[in-house]
Parts: structure tokens; C-alpha cells; sequence
């Protein structure tokens, strides 16, 4: 479950001041120790009832439509000054026009995930949304399909004024719509370490990661350079798939490299060296990949190569 964090009853101050503030304390959302200081100063901001309410009127008279300042679901409010953001979530009702329009996913509802960030959470305006809650103590490897040992922890509603710190990689929830239109203020980190951490979803029936929700533009990138980037491309790939520091991304060229090359055995070759390399995220992928092998093969009508079988043998795939 976040942590449940009680921070008093501060007079209300407006943004610039929260910001002004947070700057002051040295607020580092890296830091494990730094949320309790901040969080009297988010509770500050939040007892000023008005400053959000003048945010959108003030938009809506100069005619504003920033793209990625403003969109249905978050306003940001402040983002480049340390290295985290605020911002206000909106979470409308099940019976509110957008909600309607625009699907109950546009909003995360159902969607149990949890957080490749750390982040402060308070109720601003409304009933609040309702979470059912997990908890995992350590996440697998990270394939898709995996399990995890989720500790479920009933629901809760985020009620006005209380306030929650979600922690990366730990708090897992699906969130529900509130009975009526809601306001959360959150204090988020933003290191930019968050595009190179994995953002899961999770089947809390069957214990397993259900998807990846963060997807980086040098992932849709692999796939060009490895069709269309000629020798320097497959190069490159070979590079990024040896030497990345981001497992998930060194797997992916490995994908795209397979899935460039010409003929199933070809495929297979580099599927089959990735999984004999000893990179332990890349191998259990590229064995998670070949273990559906031998049944496409079938279906193709090729002979499933001898190797296929000793290397599952010798590289199970993840539980
Ligand atoms: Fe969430």
C-alpha cells in the first residue's frame, strides 16, 4: 500500500510559492528521505482552494492549447525546475461527458499498473478515486508473461486531503472513477531516468506482468534501422544489443535484428546466439522467443533445428 503520510495542517500558499519552496529545501525526488519535507509544502498548495480553479480560467481566456501542457487528463504545473514536476490529475465520473467519449482506459481506470517513478499524491477536490491495491516485494526479470507475487491489500478511496506516497516499482493499483468529478495535486519525480524503467501492467488473477506501458521512440527506431539501415544499421544494432546499458532496449534490438533477418533459420541463429550469451534478461527473452519456435516451424512445414530443444533445455523460461 503508498504510504500513508499526515502533513499537518500548513496555511495555504499559492504555486509560485510551493515551487519557491520546494527549491528552497532542495527538494530530490531521488532521494528516499526527501518526500516527508516536501510534503507539508504540497499540502500547503493544496489548502489554497483557488489557484487551480485560476489556472483554467486564465487558459481558457487567452485561448490556450499548449499541446502536452494541457490535455483531459493532467494539467502540468510546474515541470524543469528540479528534478521533479507538479501537476494536477483530473479523474472524472463515470457519468462525465469525457469519461463517456474518450473510454474508461484514456483514464487508467481497470488498468492494474504500478509506477516506474516515485510520486506524492493528494485529494484536492472531490469524493476521490478508489484503488484496489498490491503490493510486490521484488519484480522478476520483467518479461511479459512472467510471474510476480502480487500481495493484495484491499481498496481504499483517495479522500480529500489525504495524502499518499506512491513508491517506483513497489505500490501496484487499478483505479476506479470517483462518484463525482476529482482533482488529485501530485509531486512527481522526474529525473529522466523514467523512460529507461519499466512501467508494467499486471493480470492480478493470473500473477503475472500483463504489458509493458512504457514504450521509448529508440525502440520504433530498431525495427527501421534494422530493416532499412542497410550494413551501418545492422552494425549498429549489433552494438546496441551487445552494449546498451538498458536491458530491455538490448533485447529489442536483438528482436529487431531477428526480425530482419531473411528465413526462419536465420532468425533462429540469432535468437539462438542471444540466448547462449549470458546476458541474463536477453537470453530469457530469446528463450521465451525460441520456445514458440519449434510449433511455428511445425506449422511452416521446416525441420525445428536440434539445437532448439538443448537450448530450452539449458535456458528455461521464466516462471
Ligand atoms: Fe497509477
Amino acid at each position: 500500500m503508498p504510504r500513508l503520510i499526515d502533513p499537518g495542517s500548513p496555511p495555504p500558499i499559492g504555486l509560485e510559492a510551493a515551487i519557491d519552496r520546494l527549491v528552497a529545501i532542495g527538494f530530490d525526488s531521488e532521494d528516499a528521505a526527501a518526500w516527508d519535507a516536501a510534503a507539508p509544502i504540497l499540502a500547503a498548495l493544496s489548502a489554497d482552494r483557488g489557484f487551480l480553479g485560476d489556472i483554467a480560467v486564465a487558459a481558457l481566456k487567452r485561448c490556450d492549447d499548449a499541446p502536452g501542457v494541457y490535455g483531459p487528463p493532467v494539467m502540468m504545473l510546474s515541470q524543469g525546475v528540479g528534478n521533479w514536476l507538479l501537476r494536477a490529475n483530473l479523474w472524472p465520473a463515470e457519468t462525465d461527458a469525457v469519461l463517456r467519449a474518450s473510454g474508461r482506459r484514456a483514464f487508467f481506470y481497470d488498468l492494474p499498473h504500478d509506477h516506474n517513478f516515485s510520486f506524492l499524491t493528494i485529494g484536492h477536490h472531490g469524493p476521490g478515486y478508489e484503488s484496489d491495491y498490491w503490493e510486490v516485494d521484488a519484480l522478476p526479470l520483467g518479461h511479459v508473461g512472467e510471474a510476480v507475487a502480487l500481495r493484495a491489500l484491499g481498496r481504499r478511496r483517495l479522500e480529500p486531503g489525504t495524502m499518499l506516497l506512491y513508491r517506483a516499482h513497489r505500490d501496484v493499483h487499478a483505479q476506479r472513477p470517483p462518484r463525482a468529478f476529482s482533482v488529485t495535486l501530485n509531486l512527481m519525480e522526474a529525473s529522466g531516468r523514467e523512460p529507461w524503467r519499466n512501467q508494467y501492467r499486471f493480470d492480478t488473477d493470473a500473477g503475472r506482468i500483463a504489458g509493458l506501458l512504457n514504450v521509448t521512440a529508440i525502440e520504433g527506431l530498431l525495427p527501421l534501422a534494422a530493416h532499412l539501415g542497410g550494413g551501418n544499421g545492422a552494425d549498429l544494432l549489433h552494438h546496441i544489443a551487445a552494449r546498451h546499458p538498458v536491458d530491455r532496449i538490448r533485447f529489442a534490438a536483438v528482436r529487431a535484428l531477428a526480425g530482419a533477418a531473411e528465413g526462419a533459420a536465420a532468425r533462429m541463429a540469432i535468437l539462438e546466439a542471444a540466448a547462449r550469451r549470458g546476458d541474463r534478461f536477453v537470453s530469457a527473452g530469446a528463450a521465451h522467443v525460441l520456445a514458440e519456435a519449434p510449433a511455428v516451424l511445425r506449422w511452416a512445414g521446416q525441420r525445428t533445428p536440434e539445437w532448439t530443444h538443448k537450448r530450452l533445455e539449458s535456458h528455461p523460461i521464466p516462471a
